[in-house]
């Protein structure tokens, strides 16, 4: 099947929450799994672009951005323990969260309003308030354009991690080596509030709710998220600078006997996860901005483009943030978006 396609250069800066300008030398919507295995994509330079929020656009991409924008969803399966529902790469995640609730399948509700699209959430294992998408994801569909065939991926295969996955650690998110078409879901008919995060609890008890549903959780992770984080279309951002660091218990203590207001979370693994927001907020940069470019006032995680920022203004930004962590805890912070 034909693709549509534009062979001007297109301006990127509207499919970037941080909204940074950058043009592709071809854009392609994808709106069929069959588009992808068109003859001349599979040889060419790609960039798969889901919703661009978690995107830093570093300049002009000289290849082809392929836009996936696969609608549909249903309900695959049903068996005694669980419903199994799919959904197309490019349904808006928070729209198929909301729709999953209203057909009485709940299970996602602690991930509402994650901006974004479905295909994109396996990338980074998608993850706020207390759960991940690893713990609902049943299998990955997607077009391997390396051996010009279909692919299904498990949950085992995705190897998950915080804010890790297959995808990210072969690097396929930047060959642009695999596009996801569709996503399929578990969700459990034995549901179980999932509101221990302090932030949801509070919530909830601030509106008196004592026996949370699903909705009623959907509802509180929706009003904190809107209290906490800027809207990218009022104010660009890309959610999470950096990933919140994860260091080996002997330097764990030691940072918590030097600042003893350092929020940190125990792993499985016996590591120890510490708040990013925390650390950057004590090294000054809360607020604070180095050109067009700051860190939110209210989180100080987020990074802000205050107006007519550049890749180059961003990178600017976030080097000097690191510098000051590293500087002031000997604390290295990784970026969580995708620089292309
Ligand atoms: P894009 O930014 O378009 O792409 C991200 C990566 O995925 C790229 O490498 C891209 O190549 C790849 N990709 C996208 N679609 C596909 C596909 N179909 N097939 C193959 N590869 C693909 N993240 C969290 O985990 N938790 C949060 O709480 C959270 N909060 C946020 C709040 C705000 C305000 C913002 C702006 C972002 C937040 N994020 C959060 C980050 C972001 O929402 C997620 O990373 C999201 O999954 C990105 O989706 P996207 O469609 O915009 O992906
Ligand atoms: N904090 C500060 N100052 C700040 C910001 C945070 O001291 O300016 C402290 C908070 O008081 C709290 C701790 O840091 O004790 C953690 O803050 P918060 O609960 O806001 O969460 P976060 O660690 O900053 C993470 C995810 C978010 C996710 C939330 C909720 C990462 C990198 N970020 O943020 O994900 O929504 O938890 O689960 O793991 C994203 O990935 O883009 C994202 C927004």
């Amino acid at each position: 099947m034909a693709s549509m396609q534009v062979t001007e250069p297109v301006q990127l800066r509207p499919y970037n929450t941080l909204s940074l300008p950058g043009t592709a030398a071809r854009f392609l919507e994808i709106t069929t799994p069959q588009q992808l295995t068109a003859a001349d994509l599979q040889q060419a330079t790609r960039f798969i672009l889901g919703g661009g929020s978690n995107l830093v656009l570093t300049g002009d991409y000289a290849g082809s951005v392929l836009r996936i924008a696969i609608p549909g969803k249903h309900l695959l399966k049903e068996d005694a323990e669980a419903w199994y529902v799919e959904a197309g790469a490019g349904e808006n995640w928070h729209d198929f969260v909301q729709w999953t609730l209203a057909q009485g399948w709940p299970g996602l509700e602690n991930l509402s309003l994650i901006p974004g699209t479905v295909g994109a959430a396996p990338i980074q294992n998608i993850g706020a308030y207390g759960l991940e998408v690893a713990d609902r994801l049943h299998t990955v569909h997607a077009w391997d354009f390396e051996k010009s065939a279909w692919l299904t991926v498990d949950r085992e295969g995705c190897r998950f991690g915080y804010r890790d996955s297959l995808f990210k650690q072969s690097g396929w998110h930047l060959s642009g080596r695999l596009a996801i078409v569709s996503v399929v879901f578990r969700l459990p008919k034995r549901w179980q509030a999932n509101c221990a995060y302090a932030d949801i609890a509070n919530e909830l008890a601030t509106r008196a709710i004592r026996q949370p549903g699903p909705r009623d959780i959907a509802d509180a992770v929706i009003a904190v998220r809107r209290r906490k984080l800027p809207d990218p279309v009022v104010l660009p951002n890309a959610g999470s600078f950096f990933h919140n660091p994860v260091v080996d218990r002997t330097q764990a203590d030691a940072l918590r006997a030097a600042h003893p207001g350092l929020p940190t979370y125990a792993q499985a693994d016996g590591r120890v996860k510490l708040a990013a927001g925390w650390l950057i907020e004590q090294a000054g940069w809360k607020g604070k901005a180095l050109g067009p470019v700051g860190m939110y006032e209210k989180q100080a995680l987020v990074l802000v483009n205050h107006g007519g920022a550049t890749g180059a203004d961003v990178q600017r930004t976030m080097a000097a943030v690191q510098a000051a962590v590293r500087e002031r805890f000997a604390v290295d912070l990784t970026p969580e978006p995708i620089f292309l």
